[in-house]
This record gives C-alpha cells, sequence and structure tokens, in this order.
C-alpha cells in the first residue's frame, strides 16, 4: 500500500473550490492507500499569530468537512500538527542542513512576503515550506495531493531528501511525488479563481438554496451576451465551468448547445447550476451542521488519529535521530 499524505490550513471556512479541489480527492485516495489528512495548525500561525483564537473553531470546521465529505477516520487517519511535537524536531534538524537559498528561491514566498496584510517578516514564515517537506517526510509519504500552487514546496521536499539521504548515507526517507488534482481551477462568483481573498467564495456552510441561487445570479458570464437573444460562447463562461463540475451530462450538452444559439438564457441557465450545486452541496452542509452539534466526537476523532500518526512519525524520528549521531541515553 502506497501512504498518502496531505494538510490543509484551519484558516477560514472551506469552500466549494475546497470541496470539488481537495476533499473529494482525499475521498477517494484514502481507498487502496494508507491515507493521512492532517490540519496544519503551526502553519496557520505563520500568518495568524495575531488571530490565535480563530485556529481551533477552524480546526473543527475543517474536522467537520472532512467527516461531512465522506472522510473515514477508520480508514483514513485525521490529525492535528501541533499534537504531533516530532514535525517541529525534524523541522528544527532539517534546517541545518537546507541552504537559506532554498528558501529564498521559492516563489511563493516573495509574492505572499509582498502581498499579505499580516506581515509575514518572520523566520518561521520564511522556513514554512521546510516545516512542510517534515510533515511530508516524517510519515514517509509517497504521494502528496496538492494544488498547483504547492509544486515547489514539493520539490524542495525531494532536493532535502536527497540531501539528507546523501549526508547521513542512508535513505532514510523516500522521495514524495505531488499527486495533482484533476479538477481545473474552480472560478469564483467573479470568474477569477475562487479564493478568500478575491472574496468571490461559495462557502459550504452558506449553501442554503436560496443563498445559493442568489450566488448564481450575480455570477459572471459570457459579456457578450448582452441581450436574451444573442449567442454565447459556454468555453468562456465561467458559469459553464459549474456546469462541468455540478450538472449532470444531459443539462451539460443541453447548455452547451442551446447557449451557441441563444435557446437559453444566462438567467434559466443559472438557475439550473444552482439546482445542481444544491443537489451535491446541501446534503454536505447538512453534515457538516450536524457534526458541528457533536464536538466530542470531533475532538475523539483527532485525538484518535493524532495518537495513531504519532506513532508512525515516532518511528521515523528515531531512524533521524541514528542517522545523525545524536545520543540515546
Ligand atoms: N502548504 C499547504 C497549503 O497551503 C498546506 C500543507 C502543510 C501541506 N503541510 C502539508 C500540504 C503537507 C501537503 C502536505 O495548501
Ligand atoms: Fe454562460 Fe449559461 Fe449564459 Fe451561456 S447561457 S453565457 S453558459 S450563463
Amino acid at each position: 500500500m502506497q501512504r498518502v499524505l496531505s494538510g490543509i490550513q484551519p484558516s477560514g471556512s472551506q469552500h466549494i473550490g475546497h470541496l470539488v479541489g481537495a476533499l473529494d480527492n482525499f475521498e477517494k485516495l484514502q481507498h487502496g492507500n494508507e491515507a493521512f489528512y492532517m490540519i496544519v495548525d503551526w502553519h496557520a500561525l505563520t500568518s495568524k499569530y495575531e488571530a490565535v483564537e480563530e485556529i481551533w473553531p477552524a480546526t473543527e470546521e475543517l474536522t467537520a468537512c472532512f467527516l461531512a465529505t465522506g472522510l473515514d477516520p477508520e480508514k483514513a487517519t485525521i490529525f492535528i500538527q501541533s499534537q504531533v511535537k516530532e514535525h517541529a524536531e525534524l523541522h528544527l534538524l532539517l534546517s541545518m542542513i537546507t541552504p537559506l537559498s532554498w528558501l529564498e528561491r521559492v516563489p511563493t514566498y516573495k509574492e505572499k512576503l509582498q502581498n499579505s496584510v499580516a506581515d509575514l517578516s518572520s523566520y518561521g514564515f520564511l522556513g514554512y515550506p521546510l516545516l512542510q517537506t517534515a510533515d511530508i517526510i516524517i510519515y514517509k509519504a509517497d504521494k502528496v495531493p496538492v494544488g498547483e500552487d504547492q509544486l515547489f514546496h514539493l520539490e524542495l521536499a525531494r532536493e532535502v531528501v536527497r540531501r539528507f539521504n546523501f549526508l547521513y548515507r542512508k535513505e532514510v526517507f523516500p522521495e514524495p511525488a505531488a499527486v495533482l488534482t484533476k479538477t481545473p481551477k474552480v472560478p469564483g462568483l467573479d470568474g477569477k479563481k475562487m479564493s478568500k481573498s478575491y472574496e468571490n467564495c461559495i462557502y459550504l456552510r452558506d449553501t442554503d438554496p436560496e443563498i445559493l441561487e442568489k450566488c448564481t445570479r450575480q455570477m459572471a458570464s459570457d459579456p457578450a451576451r448582452v441581450k436574451r437573444t444573442d449567442p454565447g460562447n459556454p468555453d468562456i463562461c465561467p458559469v459553464f465551468e459549474f456546469h462541468k463540475l455540478f450538472s449532470d451530462d444531459e443539462t451539460l450538452q443541453m447548455v452547451n448547445t442551446e447557449c451557441r444559439r441563444a435557446g437559453i438564457g444566462c438567467f434559466d441557465c443559472k438557475k439550473k447550476v444552482a439546482e445542481a450545486m444544491i443537489r451535491r452541496i446541501a446534503p454536505v452542509r447538512e453534515q457538516i451542521e450536524d457534526h458541528l452539534k457533536h464536538k466530542d466526537h470531533l475532538r475523539d476523532v483527532l485525538r484518535t488519529g493524532s495518537a495513531r500518526a504519532r506513532q508512525v512519525a515516532q518511528t521515523t524520528m528515531a531512524e533521524v535521530r541514528q542517522a545523525m549521531k545524536l545520543p540515546t541515553l
């Protein structure tokens, strides 16, 4: 069995981009693999160090989302990063062998440093991708399902692995491979990528049918369709992207043909997409709310998962200490 591992930051609410981009994929990968899904609260601290009170509620919500989207704690190990202190030890040890330049040249580093509202000029933020490396390799993960924006982080993880194995002449760590999600980028309400910072999200928890219909009515469509009788082009319309993600084949075909000959209006088209989204998302939302009513259960899931993760991490750390000639007294 291959080992799959991924992490999500507990910062803010989960939107439908997370659902089709990550969570659905996590669900699939828990079958036939040994899956570890981690809530990276230390990583959240790199930007939320002033808003620490937000992290635990976001952790609970994310756990509820995991369960609501079909993750089975018997199959997948669901855990919290900060509950497995070994990640911090490995991060420290890796920091000794990682050239500063490797971290400084990570493209997301400079970009986030400049664009973030929070002051990110900290030591911890520079080390973000190295902590992520520790997260991954401490479980000797083979596959890491992530979005495209994480590819450089994975590349760094592989470089660090090679350096470690070379320096200490032992194949302690395998090189982890990224598994890209097949889903295309999910557009937001304005047609740009769905992202919290663009304020264009549809959150899983606000998929009240009415809210969803209102959201979809506001969505950008093909700007060439000014009048109802103007033909449109679904290929450039964000609404059509949502049809691809949520509608059945028949509706998809119908929209694809009718839009091009002005046989369907945008209003009706958006209504259809809202219906399809409600069908898919409403049950998830209900389950999230339901799980959030049982906080003790969420805690149990996290406690059990973290204990299981810790065992694996401890075994790896014994090997690491031995390879690096650290004493056991
Ligand atoms: N950096 C990842 C993100 O922002 C989160 C993350 C932290 C992660 N540790 C990880 C992802 C380990 C995969 C594996 O999406
Ligand atoms: Fe987009 Fe649908 Fe309008 Fe065509 S009919 S432009 S696919 S919203």
